[in-house]
């Protein structure tokens, strides 16, 4: 009987070269913008003990988890997020670390989630952080960065959008109302944007509101800018969230943030500002979202450490670059393919081993095959340009050549052939 094939499992993705192109594309503006803003890079392991996410990272995440038990006996998770992973990296080295620091990581992630558009069991996430300081110009450098990287793919201030809110404000309008349990409210608050307005009214109604306070808390809700807030209640924490949208304004992207109260965050350990970045047709699930956790190093058994950060998927990036025609060419970009008219498999590796020796990156068949098929080879390599190992003129360091582009030929060093391509 003949064996099938098990199929790819669900929510992942194979990454056939074509795909790694798009991957390396993503991965490479990532990391430039991360160390174009000085913060450096740190790696984690993909499993961790399952405690480290158990009732800190809010209830979603801990639902989604891929766990198991190793044959230690061990309660393992597959890591659904990077956060835990940093503080506890923070926590080990303590004093060590000079801080405040700015640290950035490209893990792969598994969640096991309902797979959809935009959500896979297993992506990647680039993630920014600063540990280490409370100062809110660590929120206006963090956001700051994600708009240099959007614009760094192409994206344009039409595309996509930033909302920020604040933990504390909202912590603070609800003491103000009097709500007894405020963790009741932001899981509504969360989703207030995707359900019809009697739908809102009535969850806060049922979350013991009563209709003076469901009524204020949605004038709240609607509230586009602080200073229609400050109309609202007294507050001290205005002062900070107006210095982020000015330092984010004297940074150059005022136009891609807004205020918005709606954002809330489905994570349990944030504590100040938090925020969302979409697309701005807003067709598709959160870019990417982060924010301010002041407590998570002691919640996990260390010191208090304040941390801000992000993270930013690939699926949902990839989506909106693919629907804007951003992502390059999925084309090879060979230098060079190397031909032997006599098919001569000795004068190939010879050749080939003088161009690699010389830094440069290099092809040829394997096969002795004839030239003509050699030639289609470097076709359906997109090579830039052929060189004849045993053409009559290639001698010493002159090689005849072919620049496949325009179809010119000659005999000259590589030197001079390179500046041809
Ligand atoms: P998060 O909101 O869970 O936050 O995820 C951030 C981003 O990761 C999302 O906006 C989305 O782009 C991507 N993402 C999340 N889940 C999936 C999924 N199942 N498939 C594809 N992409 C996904 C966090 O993870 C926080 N730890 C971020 C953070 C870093 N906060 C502070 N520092």
């Amino acid at each position: 009987m003949k064996v099938q094939t098990p199929p790819l499992p669900k929510g992942t993705r194979d990454f056939y070269p074509v795909d790694m192109r798009v991957q390396n594309h993503i991965f490479n503006i990532w990391r430039r913008a991360a160390l174009k803003y000085g913060y450096e890079e740190y790696e984690g392991p993909t499993f961790e003990h399952l405690e480290l996410y158990t009732g800190k990272s809010g209830e979603e995440i801990v639902s989604q988890l891929y766990n198991f038990t190793d044959k230690g006996g061990r309660a393992l998770a597959l890591r659904p997020e990077m956060t835990p992973t940093l503080a506890r990296l923070v926590i080990q080295k303590g004093a060590e670390l000079r801080k405040p620091f700015k640290w950035f990581s490209i893990p792969r992630l598994f969640r096991y989630e309902r797979a959809q558009k935009g959500r896979l069991r297993e992506f990647f996430q680039l993630n920014l952080d600063i540990i280490g300081t409370e100062s809110i110009s660590a929120e206006a450098d963090l956001i700051s960065a994600i708009c240099a990287m959007l614009l760094d793919f192409g994206l344009t201030e039409n595309d996509f959008a930033i909302g920020i809110s604040s933990r504390r404000l909202l912590a603070a309008f609800l003491e103000s109302l009097e709500v007894a349990d405020a963790n009741l409210i932001y899981p509504i608050l969360d989703k207030s944007l995707k359900m019809p307005a009697e739908d809102f009214e009535k969850e806060l109604l049922n979350a013991g509101l009563n209709d003076e306070k469901a009524k204020k808390l949605k004038a709240f809700m609607n509230c586009r800018g602080i200073e229609e807030i400050k109309g609202l209640f007294e507050w001290q924490g205005f002062s900070e969230l107006e210095e982020l949208f000015e330092l984010i304004k004297i940074a150059g992207y005022e136009k891609s943030v807004k205020l918005d109260l709606s954002v809330v965050r489905g994570l349990a350990y944030y504590t100040g500002i938090v925020f969302e970045v979409f697309d701005k047709a807003k067709n598709m699930r959160a870019i990417a979202g982060g924010g301010r956790y002041d407590n998570l190093t002691e919640t996990l058994g260390g010191q208090r450490i304040s941390g801000v950060g992000f993270g930013m998927g690939d699926v949902v990036l990839a989506d909106l670059l693919r629907e804007k025609n951003l992502l390059p060419q999925s084309n090879t970009d060979l230098p060079v393919f190397i031909a032997s008219f006599k098919s001569d498999m000795k004068i190939l590796f010879k050749t080939a081993g003088e161009f690699r020796k010389a830094g440069v990156a290099c092809s040829h068949s394997l096969n002795a095959v004839k030239f003509s098929k050699q030639l289609e080879m470097a076709n359906a390599a997109n090579a830039k340009c052929v060189i004849f190992a045993d053409g009559e003129k290639t001698k010493g360091e002159y090689f005849e050549y072919k620049i496949l582009s325009t179809g010119e030929q000659g005999c000259l060093t590589w030197e001079k052939i390179k500046e041809k391509l």
